[in-house]
Protein backbone atom coordinates (compact mmCIF):
# COMPACT_ATOMS: atom_id res chain seq x y z
CA UNK A 1 0.00 0.00 0.00
CA UNK A 2 1.28 3.97 -0.87
CA UNK A 3 0.39 6.43 1.99
CA UNK A 4 -0.26 9.97 0.10
CA UNK A 5 0.83 12.25 3.30
CA UNK A 6 -0.53 15.38 1.58
CA UNK A 7 -3.90 13.81 1.98
CA UNK A 8 -3.92 11.23 4.99
CA UNK A 9 -5.40 12.14 8.09
CA UNK A 10 -3.00 13.45 11.14
CA UNK A 11 -4.50 9.66 12.96
CA UNK A 12 -3.58 8.10 10.21
CA UNK A 13 0.11 9.44 9.96
CA UNK A 14 0.31 8.98 13.35
CA UNK A 15 -0.69 5.10 13.07
CA UNK A 16 1.41 4.82 10.22
CA UNK A 17 4.86 6.49 11.53
CA UNK A 18 4.67 4.98 15.48
CA UNK A 19 4.51 1.44 14.06
CA UNK A 20 7.05 1.40 11.29
CA UNK A 21 9.86 3.73 13.26
CA UNK A 22 10.02 0.94 15.77
CA UNK A 23 10.84 0.10 18.77
CA UNK A 24 11.55 3.39 20.30
CA UNK A 25 12.99 3.84 23.84
CA UNK A 26 10.62 5.16 26.42
CA UNK A 27 11.32 8.28 28.66
CA UNK A 28 9.15 8.08 31.58
CA UNK A 29 9.41 12.58 32.05
CA UNK A 30 9.44 13.73 35.52
CA UNK A 31 8.99 17.73 35.54
CA UNK A 32 7.72 20.29 37.80
CA UNK A 33 4.73 21.71 38.05
CA UNK A 34 4.35 25.82 38.88
CA UNK A 35 3.27 24.87 42.64
CA UNK A 36 6.06 22.43 43.12
CA UNK A 37 3.79 19.47 42.21
CA UNK A 38 5.95 16.58 40.29
CA UNK A 39 4.21 15.46 37.11
CA UNK A 40 5.07 12.39 35.23
CA UNK A 41 4.28 11.11 31.77
CA UNK A 42 5.77 8.59 28.87
CA UNK A 43 7.40 10.03 25.26
CA UNK A 44 8.36 7.50 22.76
CA UNK A 45 8.94 9.88 20.22
CA UNK A 46 12.27 9.92 21.96
CA UNK A 47 16.10 9.13 21.07
CA UNK A 48 19.46 10.99 22.07
CA UNK A 49 20.60 12.62 19.00
CA UNK A 50 24.37 13.77 19.71
CA UNK A 51 27.14 13.24 22.48
CA UNK A 52 29.04 15.72 22.08
CA UNK A 53 27.24 17.83 23.58
CA UNK A 54 25.05 15.46 25.04
CA UNK A 55 21.32 16.36 23.66
CA UNK A 56 18.58 14.31 23.28
CA UNK A 57 14.83 14.89 21.65
CA UNK A 58 11.12 14.56 22.56
CA UNK A 59 8.30 14.91 20.07
CA UNK A 60 5.44 16.77 22.34
CA UNK A 61 2.16 16.74 20.01
CA UNK A 62 -0.99 19.14 21.84
CA UNK A 63 -3.16 17.41 23.79
CA UNK A 64 -5.87 17.95 20.98
CA UNK A 65 -5.46 18.87 17.32
CA UNK A 66 -8.14 21.58 16.76
CA UNK A 67 -7.21 23.40 19.72
CA UNK A 68 -3.64 24.76 20.56
CA UNK A 69 -3.47 22.92 24.28
CA UNK A 70 0.33 21.96 25.58
CA UNK A 71 0.72 18.65 27.56
CA UNK A 72 1.87 19.36 31.02
CA UNK A 73 5.35 18.27 30.29
CA UNK A 74 5.80 20.55 27.84
CA UNK A 75 4.49 23.52 29.92
CA UNK A 76 6.62 22.73 32.34
CA UNK A 77 10.18 22.47 30.70
CA UNK A 78 8.83 25.58 28.94
CA UNK A 79 8.66 27.28 31.98
CA UNK A 80 11.11 25.73 34.80
CA UNK A 81 13.68 24.47 31.76
CA UNK A 82 14.29 21.35 33.64
CA UNK A 83 13.11 17.76 33.18
CA UNK A 84 14.26 13.74 34.11
CA UNK A 85 13.99 11.40 31.73
CA UNK A 86 14.00 7.79 33.53
CA UNK A 87 14.30 5.08 31.42
CA UNK A 88 11.71 2.76 31.24
CA UNK A 89 12.14 -0.93 31.85
CA UNK A 90 9.95 -3.89 32.21
CA UNK A 91 9.56 -3.88 36.14
CA UNK A 92 7.82 -0.34 36.21
CA UNK A 93 6.05 -0.77 32.71
CA UNK A 94 2.71 -1.14 34.02
CA UNK A 95 3.60 2.33 36.46
CA UNK A 96 4.47 4.05 33.68
CA UNK A 97 1.41 3.17 31.76
CA UNK A 98 -0.77 4.70 34.59
CA UNK A 99 1.34 7.85 34.13
CA UNK A 100 -0.38 8.01 30.73
CA UNK A 101 -3.81 8.49 31.71
CA UNK A 102 -5.29 11.79 31.38
CA UNK A 103 -6.47 12.30 35.25
CA UNK A 104 -8.02 15.48 36.05
CA UNK A 105 -5.96 18.32 36.93
CA UNK A 106 -4.21 18.12 40.65
CA UNK A 107 -4.29 14.85 40.56
CA UNK A 108 -0.79 13.09 40.81
CA UNK A 109 0.19 10.25 38.34
CA UNK A 110 3.24 9.51 40.73
CA UNK A 111 0.51 8.83 44.16
CA UNK A 112 -1.83 7.12 41.48
CA UNK A 113 1.18 4.62 40.44
CA UNK A 114 2.23 4.43 43.89
CA UNK A 115 5.51 5.80 42.36
CA UNK A 116 8.25 7.67 44.44
CA UNK A 117 10.45 10.44 43.76
CA UNK A 118 14.12 10.48 45.15
CA UNK A 119 16.55 13.68 44.43
CA UNK A 120 18.69 14.55 41.75
CA UNK A 121 22.06 15.48 41.36
CA UNK A 122 22.33 18.94 39.36
CA UNK A 123 18.14 19.47 38.35
CA UNK A 124 15.28 20.37 40.98
CA UNK A 125 13.11 18.31 39.53
CA UNK A 126 13.39 14.74 41.06
CA UNK A 127 14.10 11.66 39.62
CA UNK A 128 11.64 8.82 39.77
CA UNK A 129 13.33 6.68 42.80
CA UNK A 130 12.51 2.79 41.30
CA UNK A 131 13.55 4.16 37.97
CA UNK A 132 17.29 2.12 37.43
CA UNK A 133 18.36 5.06 35.27
CA UNK A 134 17.96 8.50 34.64
CA UNK A 135 18.81 11.55 32.49
CA UNK A 136 18.59 15.22 34.22
CA UNK A 137 18.10 17.52 31.60
CA UNK A 138 17.94 21.19 30.99
CA UNK A 139 16.22 22.86 27.69
CA UNK A 140 18.23 23.49 24.94
CA UNK A 141 16.02 24.38 22.09
CA UNK A 142 11.97 24.15 21.92
CA UNK A 143 11.10 24.16 18.20
CA UNK A 144 7.31 25.26 17.54
CA UNK A 145 6.44 22.88 14.80
CA UNK A 146 2.85 22.88 13.72
CA UNK A 147 1.00 21.10 16.03
CA UNK A 148 3.73 19.94 17.95
CA UNK A 149 6.68 20.58 20.12
CA UNK A 150 10.17 19.15 19.55
CA UNK A 151 12.09 19.82 22.40
CA UNK A 152 15.74 19.37 22.53
CA UNK A 153 17.34 18.95 26.15
CA UNK A 154 21.03 18.80 27.17
CA UNK A 155 21.89 15.82 29.10
CA UNK A 156 23.46 17.60 32.48
CA UNK A 157 23.62 14.88 34.79
CA UNK A 158 23.50 10.67 34.41
CA UNK A 159 22.57 8.57 36.98
CA UNK A 160 22.35 4.58 36.52
CA UNK A 161 22.44 2.12 39.68
CA UNK A 162 25.49 0.87 40.07
CA UNK A 163 24.70 -3.01 39.35
CA UNK A 164 23.99 -1.91 35.31
CA UNK A 165 27.41 -0.48 34.72
CA UNK A 166 30.93 -1.85 33.65
CA UNK A 167 32.69 0.71 34.92
CA UNK A 168 35.80 -0.08 32.95
CA UNK A 169 33.98 1.68 29.50
CA UNK A 170 32.54 2.37 31.31
CA UNK A 171 29.87 0.48 29.53
CA UNK A 172 25.89 -0.29 30.85
CA UNK A 173 24.86 -3.70 31.39
CA UNK A 174 21.91 -3.39 28.85
CA UNK A 175 21.47 -7.13 28.62
CA UNK A 176 20.85 -6.56 32.05
CA UNK A 177 18.68 -3.43 32.11
CA UNK A 178 15.24 -5.38 30.29
CA UNK A 179 14.44 -1.96 28.98
CA UNK A 180 11.14 -2.07 26.82
CA UNK A 181 10.41 -0.58 23.49
CA UNK A 182 7.12 0.86 22.66
CA UNK A 183 6.16 -1.11 18.97
CA UNK A 184 2.68 1.19 17.78
CA UNK A 185 -0.54 2.60 19.53
CA UNK A 186 -2.30 -0.22 20.58
CA UNK A 187 -0.21 -1.24 23.31
CA UNK A 188 2.27 -3.27 22.08
CA UNK A 189 5.91 -3.01 24.02
CA UNK A 190 8.96 -5.16 23.32
CA UNK A 191 11.03 -6.72 25.84
CA UNK A 192 14.69 -6.60 25.51
CA UNK A 193 15.22 -9.75 28.13
CA UNK A 194 16.97 -12.49 26.68
CA UNK A 195 16.37 -10.86 23.36
CA UNK A 196 20.29 -9.13 22.62
CA UNK A 197 21.79 -10.25 18.82
CA UNK A 198 25.57 -8.82 18.51
CA UNK A 199 26.53 -8.05 15.34
CA UNK A 200 30.49 -6.69 15.60
CA UNK A 201 31.38 -3.89 13.81
CA UNK A 202 33.72 -5.10 10.85
CA UNK A 203 36.71 -2.82 10.20
CA UNK A 204 37.67 -2.08 7.03
CA UNK A 205 41.25 -4.18 6.94
CA UNK A 206 38.96 -7.31 8.12
CA UNK A 207 37.05 -6.57 5.01
CA UNK A 208 39.38 -6.54 2.90
CA UNK A 209 41.32 -9.97 4.42
CA UNK A 210 37.62 -11.39 3.65
CA UNK A 211 37.48 -10.66 0.29
CA UNK A 212 41.57 -12.16 -0.26
C1 LIG B 1 4.34 4.52 25.94
C2 LIG B 1 3.75 5.85 25.61
C3 LIG B 1 4.47 6.74 24.83
C4 LIG B 1 3.95 8.01 24.53
N1 LIG B 1 4.68 8.84 23.75
C5 LIG B 1 4.22 10.08 23.48
C6 LIG B 1 5.00 10.98 22.67
O1 LIG B 1 6.10 10.66 22.23
N2 LIG B 1 4.49 12.21 22.44
C7 LIG B 1 3.29 12.62 22.96
O2 LIG B 1 2.89 13.77 22.74
N3 LIG B 1 2.55 11.80 23.72
C8 LIG B 1 2.99 10.55 24.00
N4 LIG B 1 2.25 9.70 24.80
C9 LIG B 1 1.01 10.22 25.44
C10 LIG B 1 1.33 11.00 26.72
O3 LIG B 1 2.05 10.21 27.65
C11 LIG B 1 0.00 11.45 27.37
O4 LIG B 1 -0.64 12.36 26.51
C12 LIG B 1 0.16 12.06 28.75
O5 LIG B 1 -1.11 12.19 29.35
C13 LIG B 1 0.81 13.44 28.74
O6 LIG B 1 0.88 13.87 30.08
P1 LIG B 1 1.22 15.35 30.54
O7 LIG B 1 0.04 16.23 30.13
O8 LIG B 1 1.35 15.20 32.02
O9 LIG B 1 2.46 15.79 29.87
C14 LIG B 1 2.69 8.40 25.06
C15 LIG B 1 1.95 7.49 25.83
C16 LIG B 1 2.47 6.23 26.08
C17 LIG B 1 1.67 5.25 26.91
Amino acid sequence: MKFDLETAKPREIYNLLIGLVAPRPVALITTMEEDGTLNAAPFSAYNYLCTDPPIVGIGVANRSSEEPIHKDTARNIGRSGEFVINVVTEDIAQQMNICATDFPAGVSELEMANLESAPSAVVKVPRIASAHAALECREHTTLEIGRSRIILGRVVSIYVEDRYVDPAGPYIHAEQLHAIGRMNGLGSYVRTRDSFLTIPRIPYSAWQKKQE
